[in-house]
């Protein structure tokens, strides 16, 4: 009994500091990712765009895309709400695929619509992630 008490506690030392730093630095990666993202669009540089755009997509459906992955990362206090990660998934997705057909031109618009539409939809993803801390992150 004993023993397995202690065993207990100590899967959860480990696992609840690690989950918590696997959350934050997962974090700081997607920030620095979308950081790029902006400087890439404040500099139009096409190119740039579509290759931070491209592994900032990927990285962010891996963190936020599956409900049960997230909510193992989250304290126990706030599991409840790791649906609000595949929600945002879902809104990320989408805008990603906005930026990537104006960079194609999909939809066979001038230069100046298809900048607009991917700025656009490059604020919509940054809402995404404020959306969320509102929600998840802070508490004030
Ligand atoms: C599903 C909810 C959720 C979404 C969506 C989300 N975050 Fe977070 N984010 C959190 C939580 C919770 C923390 C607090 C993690 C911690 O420090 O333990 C956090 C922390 C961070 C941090 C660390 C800040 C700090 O120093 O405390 C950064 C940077 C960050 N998020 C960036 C982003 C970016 C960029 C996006 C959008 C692409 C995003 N987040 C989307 C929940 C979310």
């Amino acid at each position: 009994m004993l023993k397995k008490t202690l065993l207990g506690s100590l899967v959860f030392l480990l696992y609840a500091p690690l989950s918590a730093y696997d959350l934050r630095s997962n974090m700081l990666q997607l920030g620095e990712e979308l950081a790029e993202v902006q400087r890439s669009f404040i500099a139009s540089d096409k190119q740039g765009v579509k290759e931070s755009i491209t592994r900032f997509a990927k990285h962010s459906q891996v963190l936020l895309g599956d409900k049960d992955n997230f909510a193992k990362m989250l304290p126990v206090g706030k599991k409840r709400k790791a649906h609000e990660a595949e929600m945002s998934a879902q809104i990320i997705k989408h805008n990603v695929q906005i930026i990537l057909d104006a960079i194609d031109n999909k939809h066979n618009q001038s230069g100046i619509v298809r900048r607009e539409e991917a700025q656009r939809a490059y604020t919509y993803i940054e809402h995404a992630c404020f959306r969320c801390h509102n929600i998840v992150r802070d508490e004030y």
